[in-house]
């Protein structure tokens, strides 16, 4: 499967156009990473939202797993969105690829797509409910 055809199979993405998906598709950036390596970092200063095209992530609050990330899930909206430290490191578990936007380009995104927009605030408000009441995975 192209990228192309990943990208288009990603929940977030599910209510565009394929014109509107081919706009979107222009402010991302693909990043490949390695196993093991830290795509963000808690408490560092966050510039850029990801999407995961492929491959799977854990998600750790001050050393403990909060949650698990694969395929169409998305992280890194809290800080980028905010402006404040990232709340949570986290953890390429395999290689991976990642789609990435930086502040302007997910800026632009939210403008573009409405529909993204509730999407993502929907999920950071999950997430920032979590992160207060300490939920554990
Ligand atoms: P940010 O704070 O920018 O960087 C760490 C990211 O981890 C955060 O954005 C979210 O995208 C993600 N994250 C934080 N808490 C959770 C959670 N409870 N479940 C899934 N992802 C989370």
């Amino acid at each position: 499967m192209s990228v192309d055809e990943k990208l288009a199979n990603i929940e977030l993405f599910s209510e565009l156009s394929k014109s509107e998906l081919k706009k979107v598709g222009k402010l991302m950036t693909p990043v490949a990473v390695k196993a093991g390596r830290d795509l963000v970092r808690e408490g560092e200063p966050g510039r850029e939202f990801m999407i995961i095209v492929d491959g799977t992530a854990t998600v750790r609050r001050r050393g403990r797993v909060i949650a698990r990330l694969g395929p169409g899930d998305f992280f890194g909206e809290l800080a980028v969105i905010a402006g404040v430290p990232r709340t949570a490191t986290v953890t390429a578990d395999t290689d991976m690829v990642v789609e990435a936007l930086n502040r302007r380009e997910f800026s632009t995104l939210l403008d573009e797509s409405p529909k993204i927009a509730k999407k993502i605030l929907v999920g950071a408000v999950k997430r920032l409910h979590e992160l207060e009441e300490g939920v554990v995975r």
